[in-house]
């Protein structure tokens, strides 16, 4: 596969030495990086610096450097996958909002007509200024897609909003621009994510050790695919995804609470979190104390929230679950198919080589009304796709028929 080219358009600002580390990410995971900074930029870092870590000559701001700039912006612009600011300081953001062209950062970008990402970064006052704020509107209402700022501590010494998005959320917004093919724009997808945990008493719960890895990959897969996504997830370690509404949870009954409040709302709800089949029957108000040699904990079943919403379900509205099995794996599946209404199970089998809870990769078999897929070993990533991608072809029918 050819190599995709991403511009990266460095503006002059602290935050600048961060894009070093973006630049360094990119090479790695094998795009074409080329990085053009303003006149300013190179009083934070150096061109030097970007050319070592992405093995491609840097452009400068001004035109005084002594190759064919005339060519090099153009052809960089019509070969550009992908085009980003980071940090995109309040004059860039200006420019790029009005088509000024005025130096060699600017004229590229205007030039371009690949999707264009901005990550602004600068003093709290300055991005607070209306002028700014219309100004990204502006670049929105042009198709540029902006990655907010964070907040916290600024190198001019103020707390407030304005820092560079995390590197890692720059990416993750990057992974979104550069999937072209939009098939789910206006499916809302829900899709429920990770672990539950059910409270014995303040100090001690009941969980499991689902990672939240596929349903994080699903739930990415789903918008970068164009879908308006919300992810419902129990407590991870994993970094929550741009451009997805997030609500987190931490008990089945949450879950179930959340899920049903978007009820009317989804097209596609996937249920591939790992909720507590039962809670404590009683949640002890204090610390239970050790006491004799065996202890009993009595316990109730939560509701079962895929099998709730497939008996409520509409008919446009599709429904997939889950199902971990360590035994006949097909069988179990399908009974539960059935027995909650869904319309896909992606079954897999946790004592197979390459699947499971905590991986990178995932083995499963989807389980259909009309009978089931075994795919193969794939990257949880990949899968993700694989998935919506089946749930997007029943939508598809269902809709067909419902019309
Ligand atoms: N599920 C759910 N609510 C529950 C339990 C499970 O929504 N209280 C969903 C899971 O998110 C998954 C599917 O049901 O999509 C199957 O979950 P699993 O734990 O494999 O099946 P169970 O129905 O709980 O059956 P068992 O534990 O006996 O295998």
């Amino acid at each position: 596969m050819e190599k995709k080219t991403i511009v990266i358009g460095v503006c002059g600002g602290i935050a600048a030495y961060k894009s070093a580390q973006l630049a360094s990410n990119l090479y790695k995971k094998g795009y074409d990086v080329h990085v053009i900074m303003t006149k300013n930029a190179t009083e934070f870092i150096t061109p030097l610096t970007f050319e070592t870590l992405t093995h491609n000559r840097v452009s400068v701001g001004t035109f005084d450097r002594n190759y064919q700039y005339d060519v090099n912006h153009i052809s960089l612009a019509k070969r550009a996958d992908l085009f980003v600011l980071a940090p995109a300081s309040a004059n860039c953001i200006a420019k790029v909002a009005h088509g000024i062209a005025d130096d060699m950062l600017t004229t590229t970008f205007l030039a371009a007509n690949c999707p264009k990402l901005i990550a602004p970064a600068m003093n709290t006052g300055m991005l607070n200024n209306p002028i700014t704020q219309s100004n990204l509107e502006k670049c929105k209402e042009y198709g540029m897609v902006v990655i907010e700022s964070d907040s916290g501590y600024l190198a001019c010494g103020d707390v407030g909003k304005g820092r560079l998005a995390e590197i890692e959320d720059i990416e993750d917004a990057i992974d979104y621009l550069l999937v072209k093919n939009k098939p789910l724009v206006g499916v809302n997808v829900v899709v429920t994510a990770g672990p539950t945990q059910e409270d014995i008493d303040p100090v001690r719960f009941i969980t499991n050790h689902s990672s939240g890895k596929m349903g994080y990959s699903l739930a990415k897969a789903a918008r970068n695919l164009g879908a308006n996504v919300t992810l419902i997830t129990g407590p991870v370690s994993l970094r929550r995804p741009v451009f997805i509404d997030i609500v987190a949870v931490r008990t089945a009954e949450d879950m179930f609470q959340a899920v049903d409040n978007l009820k009317n709302q989804y097209d596609i709800l996937v249920k591939s979190a790992a909720v507590s089949d039962y809670k404590a029957s009683f949640v002890n108000p204090h610390k239970i104390k050790k006491q004799g040699q065996h202890q009993t904990l009595d316990l109730m079943m939560n509701k079962d929230i895929l099998a709730t919403m497939g008996q409520i379900k509409r008919d446009d509205q599709v429904i997939c679950g889950f199902a971990m099995e360590t035994e006949n794996l097909e069988e179990n599946a399908t009974k539960k198919l059935l027995g909650k209404n869904a319309d896909l199970i992606v079954a897999n089998q946790l004592n197979e080589e390459f699947a499971g809870f905590k991986g990178d990769t995932n083995v499963v078999t989807l389980i259909h009304p009309n009978g089931s897929m075994k795919l193969d070993k794939m990257s949880k990533e990949d899968l993700g796709y694989e998935i919506m991608e089946q749930l997007l072809k029943i939508l598809v029918r269902k809709r067909g028929a419902v019309c």
